[in-house]
């Protein structure tokens, strides 16, 4: 993915877009060894050698972002035809190689991770390191005791036996009867929590997610927007994935 030079050079924290604009207008800046004037230049950090009066720029810089995921959009790097999470960020953090932790369906609302650093990412993912997923339920019917303990015991599903998952009940109201209530699960099957309420004889109208291991969906975060994860954030995710805590964060 190629971005504006000027743009990238400041995303790596370089100095101020004038700043970058007159280094590069005065020929102070490099890619792949020869000295270029165009702060428009099209970049392409995975591939181009950056450097700066002489002097090489590391362009790996490894960012994670909460996101409030909003309905009507894919969980995915990229879609011909319809928007995605990726398009509701700047495009530099594409070019960072950040990407979602998971997926939410196109409909589901809620805390979205995305990390750069992909090690991190496979391992909050690894079914054997059972990261609890907190969901708020809307679901058509009314639920009680004996659903909770059908998901206390685990679910049969027709390809896999969802783990025991705990099924807290909200409320039961309105006519017809609906339910709120929250499940956390430790997995993260392809429309599991859906699935699980179907099996019990209950279809999820509406779905969002409150937490993701450690984190909880940021309050102050309207729907589709985000922000980068604070230090005790990132060291309490890393610390869920079984990660020592990042360089310079201590
Ligand atoms: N389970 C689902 O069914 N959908 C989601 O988006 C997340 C979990």
């Amino acid at each position: 993915m190629k971005i504006r030079l000027d743009r990238w050079l400041t995303t790596l924290g370089a100095g101020s877009r004038s700043e970058v604009k007159q280094w590069i207008r005065g020929g102070q800046v490099a890619v792949d060894g020869r000295t270029v004037s165009d702060p428009a230049l099209s970049f392409d950090p995975a591939a181009d050698r950056l450097s700066l009066r002489g002097k090489a720029l590391d362009g790996r810089i490894v960012r994670h972002v909460m996101m409030n995921k909003p309905a009507g959009v894919l969980t995915a790097a990229r879609d011909p035809k319809q928007p995605t999470v990726m398009d509701l960020l700047p495009a530099e953090y594409r070019s960072m190689g950040c990407m979602p932790v998971g997926r939410l369906d196109k409909d589901t609302t809620g805390i979205l991770i995305f990390t750069c650093d992909g090690e991190l990412n496979h391992r909050l993912l690894s079914p054997g390191r059972h990261v609890e997923k907190c969901y708020r339920v809307i679901a058509e019917g009314r639920m009680g005791p004996q659903e909770t303990a059908l998901f206390a015991h685990g679910i049969h599903l027709s390809d896999f036996d969802a783990q025991p998952a705990k099924l807290e009940i909200l409320r039961v109201a309105g006519d017809p009867e609906t339910t709120l209530a929250e499940v956390t699960i430790i997995e993260g099957k392809f429309h599991q929590v859906k699935r699980m309420f179907a099996a019990t004889g209950h279809e999820v109208l509406q779905l969002h997610r409150r937490s993701f291991g450690p984190l909880e969906a940021d309050p102050d975060l309207p729907e589709g927007a985000w922000r980068e994860l604070k230090e005790d954030e990132l060291r309490a995710l890393r610390q869920a994935a079984g990660m020592a805590p990042a360089e310079g964060a201590e």
